[in-house]
């Protein structure tokens, strides 16, 4: 019989830090963009949805403020849970528990440390998320062995900030994914304020992610490019004499974005201007199709938002463009990259009645003589799972 998460993690607790009072569970999962990309941190809306694989934690509280975790693969890391912690060095695992004990003290004070142990079915640096799932599991188990009641808003004003202690600043679209979706649907996220539209995925439509094999590791080459494109979409804004995209896009359409993109020198500025401006046009459109169930022109829209990532704002691989063809050729209505770009996976939209031979498609024309491709963590079909706060009410 199969393990569940839970007992597994609550096992692992067991063995690295003895017996004890029952083990609490906490979860995260990851999540797939279905599209909407590199806009967020310009506040416009996106939309993913949250994956039934997710972070799991099993804690115990402890008297003292001294924090223990252990990871099935990471080594078991300690420390004291103080204001001010310093960082671990980079890419230690340890950040992340750092960040989210740090975005706790920021808020809500030190408190009480934990006993935990971490176990995840989310293939990590693969652009779906992994790394806030981390850090909010944490957080949202610090914030309960001290009995403090934290809501969606709360969160979503510190876990942004509290990432960038592992060095990354990004938006709050992987945030609020995973807190606030709900089981069977995805989430038309939105900015100010911070809020979590569910979406049903209509009947039929399901999702393939498929890993590039190629590795987004959020090094810092990865996060200077990525960085590099938030500074080009606020240099055009301030060259168009613009305060932010809201303002861009209050009246415009796909037309007048291309006019007013015209005046700007040509190279990253501009392109990254078309690609804001292009994506959170397409993130509306493609919201109001997924309400319709109109396939096609969703479809559309997905695949108009590759040739944007790819040809404006440059955050493609040539891997995971010749992924997002294979998907093509394979009978894909759609496919296009997700995440944070330069390698990663891409999102497929494979309808259940082609999903079969989407993927054989796939395992033939992309994956064939690749001795490291493992279906498991791989290619595997994104289920729309339940965010964090769901999953407690549940659980
Ligand atoms: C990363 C960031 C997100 C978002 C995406 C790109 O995942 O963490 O906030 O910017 O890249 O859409």
């Amino acid at each position: 019989m199969e393990v569940s998460a839970n007992q597994q993690a609550a096992d692992l607790l067991k063995s690295a830090f003895g017996p004890g009072p029952a083990a609490r569970i906490i979860a995260a999962p990851g999540r797939v963009n279905l599209i909407g990309e590199h806009i967020d941190y310009h506040l416009q809306a996106v939309l993913p949805m949250a994956l039934e694989r997710r972070i799991t934690i099993a804690f115990r509280p402890r008297p003292d403020s001294t924090i223990r975790a252990i990871s099935a693969g990471q080594p078991r890391r300690e420390f004291v849970w103080s204001k001010g912690l310093e960082q671990a060095p980079a890419g230690d695992w340890a950040n992340y528990i750092r960040a989210a004990a740090e975005t706790v003290s920021l808020r809500w004070g030190t408190g009480r440390g934990i006993d935990a142990a971490v176990v995840s079915d989310l293939p990590p640096a693969a652009g779906l998320s992994s790394s806030s799932a981390l850090l909010i599991a944490f957080t949202l188990a610090l914030l309960d062995a001290n009995g403090i009641e934290a809501g969606f808003e709360d969160l979503m004003d510190v876990l942004p900030d509290g990432e960038q202690f592992v060095g990354t600043r990004g938006g709050g679209m992987d945030h609020a994914a995973s807190l606030g979706s709900r089981s069977g649907h995805a989430s038309l996220i939105s900015f100010t304020p911070p809020a979590v539209e569910p979406v049903p995925v209509p009947a039929g439509w399901s999702f393939l992610v498929a890993h590039s094999l190629t590795h987004a590791e959020k090094s810092s080459a990865v996060m200077e490019q990525y960085n590099s494109r938030r500074r080009a979409g606020a240099e055009a804004l301030a060259t168009l004499g613009f305060a932010n995209f809201t303002d861009v896009l209050k009246a415009a359409d796909f037309a007048s974005v291309e006019q007013m993109a015209a005046s700007l020198p040509e190279g990253l500025v501009r392109g990254a201007f078309l690609h804001v401006a292009g994506e959170s046009l397409r993130v509306l459109d493609a919201a109001a199709a997924l309400k319709e169930a109109d396939a096609e022109r969703f479809a559309l829209r997905l695949n108009q938002a590759h040739a944007s990532a790819r040809d404006q704002l440059r955050i493609s691989h040539p891997e995971v463009d010749r992924l997002v063809v294979a998907a093509l050729e394979s009978g894909a209505p759609a496919a296009r990259l997700t995440g944070a770009g330069f390698g990663g996976c891409s999102v497929v939209f494979a309808p259940q009645d082609r999903i079969e031979a989407i993927r054989l498609g796939l395992i033939e024309r992309f994956y064939a003589g690749r001795a490291e491709f493992d279906p498991a963590q791989h290619l595997f079909e994104a289920q729309p799972g339940a965010g964090a706060i769901q999953l407690r009410t549940a659980g």
